[in-house]
């Protein structure tokens, strides 16, 4: 068993954090504050190789692994998870899920162009009456011979107002349950594709939510991805993927709040010493540590499995789970060792405990990631612990 990184994923680790620093952190609160939408930051992130990190260099990505992917996504959440949102949808979910299920014509036309961030794509999947219940689709795809045609209503989709391309999920054959659902990419330059208002969000306020309204769009059917019938099935894997992007970015998260409390644990004196050297404040220090170090292991896990070809669903919603948590609980925590201050915008860690409660909400809430486990379980499909992987 390993525990060291490798040369260039070292060097992913560090160009992230750079750029963080550099070119994140001086306006992040404003940006939160005025929910302005990182424009100049995402297209330096696409300069820097971030919005198609897993992609084929046949394709203009990075061709890197999970484990880098998830250390970008780990340092720049430290910061700022509006932008590390917008880059893990684009990653995990849109291009991740084209290259795997992907026709090569559908590779070849639109890959390229999302992978190194010329376009943003969305994953258009929640409505307004199903969340969670991801089968009770209400967008319909009617099969017109050569082509579908499109209506419905979708909600709350990062990279709505800015994308250029829908991954959208909807139901073609209603009797057939979720075996009749279909995904679909939708080009938002097509006529009868509309954007509602920007969400007013309690966090991650930079980023770009919107509700999506299809209105008979007509899709080729050489958009359709995979087999007819396909589509839900493809929702859940790519969401398996994704939920490793936001574990990391809770653990992000998570790591931030943790820096910032150390640091200012160590400055601030009460009672004549430094408030780091009260038992009541180096305890919660001790738990964060120890509490975001077993996050920590928990999603890299989950994105080794991935890289090595196992099957990481169970895995990924563990890491989701957990570092979510983790997440809420000691940006709480952060806010607690920095007294008033913690409470005023210009400290940071009352941002990052609104932008944490998100990671417990998308792409699956935490009870959602129960159920996953749970039957992954009980169905006896795996879940193998670390330690006998090696046995195998
Ligand atoms: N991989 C492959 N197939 C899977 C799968 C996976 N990970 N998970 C389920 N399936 C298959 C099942 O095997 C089953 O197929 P069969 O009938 O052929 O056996 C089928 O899918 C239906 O599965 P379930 O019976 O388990 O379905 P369910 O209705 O009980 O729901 C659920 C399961 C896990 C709760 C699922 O609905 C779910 O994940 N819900 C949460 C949805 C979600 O994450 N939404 C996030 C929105 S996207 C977002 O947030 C993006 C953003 O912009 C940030």
């Amino acid at each position: 068993m390993e525990f060291f990184l490798t040369e260039e994923q070292l060097a992913v680790q560090e160009a992230a954090r750079e750029f963080t620093k550099n070119e994140l952190l001086a306006g992040v609160i404003e940006r939160d504050r005025d929910m302005k939408y990182p424009k100049a930051e995402v297209r330096k992130m696409a300069e820097m190789g971030f919005l198609g990190m897993m992609v084929s260099p046949e394709y203009q990505g990075g061709g890197m692994d999970t484990i880098s992917y998830v250390l970008a996504m780990e340092e720049i959440s430290k910061v700022d998870s509006s932008c590390s949102v917008i880059m893990s949808v684009n990653n995990s979910l849109v291009c991740w899920g084209l290259e795997v299920y992907g026709t090569p014509s559908q590779k070849e036309k639109y890959l390229p162009k999302l992978a190194s961030g010329e376009w943003l794509g969305s994953f258009c999947l929640s409505e307004p009456e199903a969340g969670s219940d991801a089968t009770s689709q209400r967008t319909t795809a009617i099969d017109m011979g050569d082509h579908y045609i499109l209506n419905g209503t979708k909600n709350w989709i990062t990279n709505g107002g800015t994308s250029a391309v829908h991954l959208v999920i909807a139901q073609t054959y209603p009797e057939k349950g979720h075996k009749g659902i279909n995904a679909f990419i939708v080009e938002t330059s097509w006529p009868g594709v509309n954007i509602g208002a920007k969400e007013d969000k309690l966090g991650i306020r930079a980023s770009d939510t919107h509700t999506i309204m299809y209105t008979d769009v007509k899709v080729p059917k050489e958009n359709r991805i995979g087999e007819d019938g396909f589509g839900f099935k493809f929702a859940m894997k790519v969401l398996s993927g994704g939920r490793i992007g936001i574990a990391a970015q809770a653990l992000g998260i998570a790591a931030g709040a943790y820096e910032l409390a150390v640091k200012y644990a160590k400055e601030r004196e009460a009672f004549g010493k430094p408030i780091a050297q009260h038992q009541a404040v180096a305890f919660k220090i001790a738990d964060m540590a120890t509490e975001i170090e077993a996050a920590r292991l928990l999603v890299y896990r989950a994105a080794w499995l991935k890289d090595n070809g196992m099957d990481y669903t169970g895995a990924a919603a563990m890491a989701k789970l957990f570092a979510s948590e983790v997440a809420m609980k000691h940006t709480v925590e952060a806010i607690q060792v920095h007294g008033g201050y913690g409470y005023v915008k210009e400290y940071h860690v009352e941002r990052l405990m609104r932008d944490a409660k998100i990671t417990q909400i998308y792409e699956g809430t935490s009870e959602m990631q129960r159920i996953v486990i749970s039957r992954n379980i009980l169905n006896g499909q795996l879940y193998e612990p670390m330690w006998k992987i090696g046995e195998n």
